[in-house]
């Protein structure tokens, strides 16, 4: 038996990833291990979203090669920034293997090669899509699982380099996604997040999200379904219609808008303007007045002015996010805005006017959290929450509560109501 450590970084597609490549070694006698010092094989599985996020590996490359002092250990890089890198990633002496996304079933030959040198595939597929491999689940409580339904991107949007780094679009067998599902459910698990690119643009054989949605909220009635990432251009009436009428689909849309401006939107490649924005967001509210809006944001892109910037604050405003992911623009070599648009805004305005955004979500996460107040929600409990006594959990919309209690535990369902709160948190007490 060998030991294997993974450190997975990036969005939860790695995530799953990661508990993909845990099976496929485990067929092979890999077991997993939760410290460095006891690892065998080390692996990284990267993102290269973000400049910062490629540069935090370069400094746990450093570290992965200190463990080679006292024994052999085989060092790979896997995932986003194995694809884009290639070679370079070889050519530091500091990695035995370079896998990328699609390749991760030839890991047991390249680990078995290693001994005869650095191994790289970085090959991309049309169809690989892990269908039929069972993940060895690595959260630590036992409630809540990723399913990939998808992988790859069909889009070009000009500041990211996603769709270099994962390929073309496909889409997971149905079959395979239901039936992953129910053995969540057989093994305790309480709540599934169905994850792609782009979740709307799923289409396996003529059936879309919406219908593979219905399928697995019919399949598993006990089972609380999420799903990321929606797109504002193709999020569809039917998959607003599937989540108000299966009451076990949470009322939560992850729904990144990136810009308020419909020149940066259009210099972003984004299929979609403001108004189209602002009217899915309508739509979604008349479907479920209580549905939570999350959104992702970007900060100083090419030839952004204070104009462009100022129309983001306004959507923001206008449509009163409960939460956003927000980041300032990295520009990605390769891609499309790499290529033509000088990265115009200096450091410091990308960072000012980030801040700017940070400022106003957080107020806007404070009303929206206050809106909760004396309302009472069904928690999932997640387990003990940092301050002793308490218990944490999320409501349907994806906030995260605390209250007293110690009569329940991590899995169960119990009804709270909110009796204080902060921009992150509902402070609740037991019903
Ligand atoms: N498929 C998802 C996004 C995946 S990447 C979607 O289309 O919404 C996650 C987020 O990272 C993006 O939504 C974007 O806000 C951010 N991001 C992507 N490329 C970036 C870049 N070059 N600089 C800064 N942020 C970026
Ligand atoms: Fe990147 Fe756009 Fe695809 Fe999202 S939809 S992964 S932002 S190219
Ligand atoms: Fe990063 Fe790759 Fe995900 S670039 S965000 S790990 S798809």
């Amino acid at each position: 038996m060998k030991k294997l450590y993974i450190e997975t970084y990036g969005c939860q597609m790695n995530v799953a990833d990661t508990e993909v490549v845990f099976s496929i070694l485990g067929e092979h006698g890999y077991v997993r291990c939760e410290s460095l010092d006891e690892a065998d094989v080390i692996f990284a599985n990267t993102c290269s979203v973000r400049d910062n996020a490629e540069q935090r590996i370069h400094g746990r490359l450093i570290q992965f090669a200190l463990q080679r002092r006292n024994r052999p250990v085989v060092i790979g890089i896997l995932g986003c920034m194995a694809e884009r890198m290639k070679d370079a990633l070889i050519e530091t002496g500091k990695v035995d293997i370079v896998a990328g996304p699609d390749s991760y079933r030839h890991l047991p030959e390249m680990l078995e090669a290693v001994s005869e040198g650095p191994q790289m595939d970085v090959c991309l597929s049309r169809s690989e899509t892990y269908a039929e491999i069972v993940p060895v689940r690595t959260d630590r409580n036992g409630v809540s699982a990723f399913i990939s339904i998808m992988r790859g991107c069909n889009n070009v949007c000009s500041y990211c380099v996603v769709p270099f780094t994962r390929g073309a679009e496909r889409s997971r067998d149905y079959h395979s996604i239901v039936r992953e599902a129910c053995r969540c459910v057989s093994d305790g698990y309480k709540e599934v997040m169905l994850l792609g690119q782009n979740v709307d643009s799923y289409n396996f054989e003529g059936t879309g999200f919406a219908a593979l949605l219905a399928m697995v909220a019919e399949a598993c009635p006990g089972l609380r379904i999420r799903f990321s990432t929606s797109n504002p251009q193709d999020i569809s009436d039917e998959v607003l219609e599937v989540m108000s009428s299966h009451a076990n689909i949470c009322h939560h849309i992850h729904l990144p808008v990136q810009s308020g401006s419909n020149r940066i939107l259009e210099k972003m490649r984004r299929r979609y303007t403001r108004e189209w924005y602002l009217q899915r967001v309508a739509a979604i509210r008349a479907a479920m007045p209580d549905c939570a809006i999350t959104t992702d944001v970007i900060a100083g892109f090419c030839s952004e002015t204070l104009e462009d910037h100022e129309a983001t604050l306004d959507l923001f405003r206008r449509v009163g996010f409960d939460y956003a992911f927000m980041f300032y623009y990295s520009e990605r070599p390769g891609t499309l805005a790499a290529r033509k648009y000088p990265d115009d805004v200096s450091i410091e305005e990308k960072t000012r006017r980030l801040n700017e955004i940070i400022d106003l979500q957080n107020s806007l996460s404070l009303e929206s959290n206050r809106r909760d107040c004396g309302k009472v929600f069904e928690v999932l409990v997640e387990g003990p929450s940092k301050k002793g006594g308490q218990l944490c959990g999320r409501t349907m919309t994806n906030k995260m509560c605390v209250w007293v209690d110690d009569t329940h535990k991590a899995g169960d369902l119990v009804n709270v109501k909110v009796t204080d709160c902060t921009q992150a948190t509902l402070f609740c007490e037991l019903v």
